[in-house]
């Protein structure tokens, strides 16, 4: 066994960053920018589709050679190594951790315990495939004969956020005959309200669960097979034609009533977060075809291979990373913005918060000591402009600074009234914005009155990465994912976490099941060992629901 790793903050890198921390005190991005004409061209680097500024960071070249150091002393390239190879990195659940695998080439070969998975990920690609387009061609009819006219995917985090979010991305390259939805909280107005419309005889539910043991999927799903069987008079043969299922449990899959035939496997070794690439990804192939769908999967490819053979000085996840590591570790930045100036991006950023938040929201390291530093951030945005008019303020003139991540394409996927310049106009003078601020004197030369200078005055200094991507398509939403995932896996490997548990979530799990049936009709009171806090909620609700 290799000896533990030595505490993050105890390393000379991370000594040597902590000095060099201090050296550059309040050092202006306006002053980087004045010292290096050059500077908005040399912090920036072209991958793939994706164009990424870095320039407007509180770094300089020396403190990028430092972060590179802390990434070799940390054995960051060894550990992706090993992600790449299949070997069992996921230690506290014995797994290996292989999204890799499924945008992977039909002759590559990733082995796990002896098999090459290659083969098994492009077998379920083809069946996903056929299934899709017979849903789309109108082959594949419901019970009573009738065409398939909505896809409701079921499913809750990993097995909702990533299908959800790229179906909303990608609606302009969609079948608009074919509406999807996705239900996924417990709350029953969610499948309520995204079915009163709907005729279950042209309604095909995709049941999307990991496990196929998670409470929210199978209670939704349990609900929507009633509404399907009351809507069609009973039948029961009738769920074959309207249920299908992805899951790695075929076991609990035909405990339901599920025919294992109807089944789009995947594997343990693909995290919930990471698995829409897989046939998690079934509801968004239905949506925008197969074609589309494989040129989303060669994007995430490309990024994959981008990550794994560039050079560290010009990786981009890797630089990212850092530059998440250097605000966390040495600016006390608690979150992280992420705003897309593109409604079609709209849910990209809840996506990002179960990737990032369920990833690196960890205080112990892999061997169980408390991380010295501070790790993942909170991860949270909403489109630009809308953002603008709302939290943008803090952004600008708050007391703390959150790092953010500005994210525009070049040419729009549809501007029917001429308005892309202005949205990205925006864009572009947010990030300016937020690095150069307006200074006092400034505002002073404007006339404005000397007790309004401090109010108008912005102090600058906030750092933004801008991603401009060419055009939003299949392919380069493939890029922009594996870019974050592959950023979240280093910040992980540098703070020595296991980035692919999630134990954190049991808890809430285990209680709430505990609490249930307290609040059942004809439940017994509420036991005297609840806290009081629990109790008294628990008997004003009963009371509230006349119980
Ligand atoms: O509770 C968290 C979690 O386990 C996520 O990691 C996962 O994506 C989600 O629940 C759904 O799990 P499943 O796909 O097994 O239903």
């Amino acid at each position: 066994m290799s000896p533990a790793p030595v505490p993050l903050n105890q390393l000379p890198q991370w000594d040597a960053l902590r000095a060099h921390r201090e050296a550059l005190g309040d050092t202006r991005l306006r002053e980087l920018f004045d010292a290096d004409p050059e500077r908005g061209e040399r912090f920036a680097l072209q991958v793939g589709d994706l164009y990424v500024d870095y320039s407007r960071h509180l770094v300089t070249d020396e403190t990028l050679r430092l972060l590179l150091d802390l990434v070799h002393a940390r054995g960051v390239l060894a550990l992706r190594d090993a992600m790449f190879h299949g070997e069992p990195i996921n230690s506290t659940e014995g797994r290996a951790v292989l999204h890799v695998a499924l945008r992977s080439q039909p002759g590559d070969v990733i082995q796990v315990d002896g098999e090459n998975v290659v083969l098994a990920v492009h077998e379920v690609l083809r069946r996903m495939t056929r299934f899709s387009e017979r849903v789309r061609s109108g082959e594949w009819t419901g019970h009573t004969g009738r065409r398939i006219r909505t896809v409701v995917n079921i499913g809750i985090g990993g097995s909702d956020l990533g299908p959800a979010m790229a179906y909303q991305a990608l609606r302009a390259y969609s079948d608009r005959n074919l509406d999807v939805r996705f239900v996924s909280n417990v709350d029953g107005a969610d499948l309520q309200e995204k079915t009163r419309d709907l005729d279950p005889a042209e309604t095909l539910f995709i049941v999307a669960s990991k496990t196929f043991t998670t409470v929210e999927t199978i209670t939704n799903a349990t609900s929507a097979r009633r509404w399907l069987l009351d809507g069609l008079g009973g039948d029961e043969s009738a769920v074959a034609k309207h249920f299908v299922a992805v899951s790695t449990n075929a076991e609990e899959v035909s405990a339901f009533g599920i025919d294992p035939a109807n089944m789009f496997e995947f594997w343990d070794w693909v995290g919930g977060r990471y698995s829409f690439t897989s046939a998690i990804g079934l509801s968004l192939m239905t949506a925008i075809g197969p074609e589309a769908f494989h040129e989303m999967l060669a994007g995430f490819h490309a990024m994959d291979t981008h990550f794994r053979s560039a050079p560290p000085a010009t990786n981009l996840p890797l630089l990212l990373g850092m530059l998440g590591v250097w605000y966390g570790g040495f600016f006390d930045a608690q979150s992280h913005a992420v705003l897309p100036y593109s409604q079609y991006l709209e849910q990209f950023p809840a996506y990002l918060q179960q990737l990032d938040m369920e990833s690196n929201g960890k205080s112990v390291d892999r061997e169980g000591r408390p991380v010295p530093v501070r790790t993942g951030p909170v991860v949270w945005g909403t489109p630009g402009t809308n953002g603008q008019h709302a939290y943008f303020q803090l952004l600008h003139q708050g007391t703390g600074s959150v790092p953010a991540d500005l994210i525009g394409f070049a040419q729009p996927v549809d501007d029917p009234y001429d308005q892309h310049d202005l949205l990205m106009a925006n864009m572009f003078a947010q990030g300016q914005a937020l690095a150069f601020g307006k200074t006092a004197e400034q505002v002073a030369a404007e006339g404005v009155p000397p007790e309004l200078v401090p109010h108008r005055t912005f102090p600058g200094n906030r750092p933004t990465t801008t991603i401009l991507g060419r055009k939003l398509t299949p392919r380069t939403l493939g890029e922009l994912v594996a870019l974050y995932e592959h950023k979240v896996f280093v910040q992980g490997a540098v703070w020595n976490i296991n980035s692919f548990d999630q134990w954190g979530v049991e808890l809430g799990k285990v209680l709430a099941k505990r609490i249930e049936p307290q609040l059942r009709p004809g439940a017994a009171e509420a036991p005297q060992d609840l806290d009081s806090s629990t109790r008294t909620l628990v008997q004003r609700y009963r009371t509230a629901r006349g119980r």
